[in-house]
């Protein structure tokens, strides 16, 4: 499994022979707009945790190129069905065994109105089980006990959690987080697109070594492997 981090919540995942691209925003991030092209990026899924749009932005697009299944909550899938995409409808607790491996839609506590304020259902988060390793994509969440959920049902490999605070969890409840489900390897994302969200990378880094844990914080358009 390969992980290529765009920046904000934006992943590109590949597994196997199949791309997935995580909750599409690159050309309204001043971060990420000149570094990665949106029609450059494979994608046989697009699985979005939220409506919110510095989650959905180039979703449409990147559908409308590649013809990308779109992976979401019943009402944000509807909404894509509504505009000629093919969908995936999921809610909080179902799996669904896809061709690359299982994904569960699982909680989180945040909004999900869309931009023009049409409903985008509950907000949500992904466990991605494929290729003998698994991921947990908390998308935009507080911290919250049913995460400790998770490892009743997956052994993470990875958590993907938001680090940036103000609208999200913040370092010191991501440390907490990775402990409820029981993983001590974080990528941390959603943090220094705006100003709401900078954080010093050097403390974030030092909280977590001080906690035997591991942050990464990767370059856009840096990957890892697992
Ligand atoms: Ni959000
Ligand atoms: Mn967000």
């Amino acid at each position: 499994m390969k992980i290529t981090f765009y920046g904000q919540n934006t992943l590109a995942i590949t597994i196997g022979e199949t791309n997935i691209i995580v909750d599409p925003f690159i050309t309204g991030n001043e971060l990420a707009k000149d570094k990665v092209d949106i029609m450059s990026l494979k994608a046989d899924y697009i699985l979005l945790t939220h409506a919110h749009q510095d989650h959905i932005l180039d979703a449409a697009a990147i559908a409308k190129n590649t013809n990308a299944v779109i992976v979401s909550n019943y009402e944000i899938a509807m909404h894509y069905q509504a505009k000629g995409f093919e969908v995936h409808p999921m809610n909080h607790g179902g799996n669904w065994q896809f061709d690359f491996g299982n994904v569960k839609y699982v909680n989180a506590v945040h909004t999900s109105t869309f931009p023009d304020g049409s409903n985008g259902g509950q907000p949500g988060g992904f466990v991605i089980e494929g290729e003998h390793k698994n991921i947990y994509i908390a998308g935009d969440t507080a911290l919250t006990m049913d995460m400790k959920l998770i490892p009743l049902r997956t052994k993470l490999d990875l958590a993907i959690l938001p680090i940036g605070d103000n609208f999200t969890m913040g370092i010191d409840d991501a440390i907490t987080a990775s402990d409820f489900v029981e993983c001590d390897k974080v990528l941390g994302v959603h943090y220094d697109t705006f100003g709401y969200i900078e954080i010093d990378h050097t403390e974030a880094k030092r909280k977590f070594y001080d906690a035997n844990k591991d942050l990464m914080l990767l370059e856009i358009g840096a990957s890892i492997e697992l």
